[in-house]
């Protein structure tokens, strides 16, 4: 029986366990396949994940902090894991460990619209702002990158202008200056942490709760039980907003294809990531 995990430091939290068991009981194939969550120190990631092909397993999904290191021990990687520079997703097959990244796929089909020629600004610099700024850039959006700490968006900025050149793919992306207009945007999304420990978004972040306008896109990747209070000021404006869990379900589904070459039902993934 192939089994599949999530890998990550801590992992109790993770809904992925529920949603894919749950897709794989509405296909009729849960007495084939199994799907848990195991933690793994960043020291014994390595060793863990060449162990698992031995250990009955077909993949794995990649969390945090382990997207670089799933990257660097596959034997192969998909061009988006190579161009984005992380990995969510391993497959273990006859060719060795192969590398994928499901996370910008599922980023963008969770969006109402496609973002080609969008505006688009993204808050944060972290590994979870690196994937979106390449994600809605290759996709063609004018992607500005706002963060607390200025310098750690230059550097988001360098790493994509460099990949792109790289690849030769054309990303255009610039940083933002302390204050950005938010209206002036298209699309907004958050992929700071601020809001999972309760924080105000909007001391912390440049956005005002009466300050989104109707019809944009706001996208929060932060994942609650309840709707984030970003999210809720920007539904009372008017905004189309997508948040933390169906970008999960999202990636999970584009992960789950690529296990099981099947497409799983996106809306029994949802109630289950939902708890529902
Ligand atoms: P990840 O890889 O998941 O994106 P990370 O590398 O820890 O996580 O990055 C967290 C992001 O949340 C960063 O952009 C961080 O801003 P700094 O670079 O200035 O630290 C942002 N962040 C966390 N707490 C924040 C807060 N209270 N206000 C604003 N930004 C915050």
């Amino acid at each position: 029986m192939p089994r599949l995990a999530v890998l990550g430091y801590p992992v109790g939290h993770s809904r992925s366990p529920a949603m894919h068991n749950a897709a794989l009981a509405a296909l009729g194939i849960d007495g084939e396949w199994s799907y848990e969550a195991i933690e793994v120190a960043p020291g014994e990631f390595e060793a863990l994940v060449r162990a698992m092909p031995g250990e009955g397993f077909a993949g794995a999904n990649v969390t945090v902090p382990h997207k670089l290191l799933a990257l660097a021990v596959a034997d192969t990687a998909s061009e988006t894991a190579q161009e984005i520079g992380a990995a969510n997703t391993l497959v273990f097959g006859p060719g060795g460990i192969h590398a994928d990244n499901t996370d910008a796929g599922g980023l963008v089909a969770s969006l109402p619209e496609s973002p080609r020629g969008r505006n688009a600004l993204v808050l944060g610099a972290g590994g979870a702002g690196m994937a979106a700024v390449w994600a809605l850039g290759a996709l063609g959006a004018r992607v500005s990158i706002w963060n607390r700490t200025p310098a750690r968006a230059e550097t988001v900025r360098f790493e994509v202008t460099e990949r792109a050149q790289r690849f030769q793919v054309q990303i255009e992306v610039k940083v933002v200056a302390p204050e950005p207009e938010p209206t002036e945007f298209e699309l907004i999304v958050n992929t700071t942490a601020v809001g999972l420990g309760g924080e105000d978004p909007f001391t912390e972040l440049p956005l005002a709760p009466d300050g989104f306008a109707r019809g944009q896109v706001v996208v929060d990747m932060v994942y609650s039980s309840a709707p984030s209070t970003l999210l809720g000021a920007a539904a009372a404006c008017g905004a189309r907003t997508v948040d933390g869990i169906e970008i999960l379900v999202q990636q999970g589904a584009l992960s789950f294809e690529l296990w099981i070459g099947r497409k799983p039902p996106l809306d029994v993934m949802r109630a289950a990531a939902r708890g529902e």
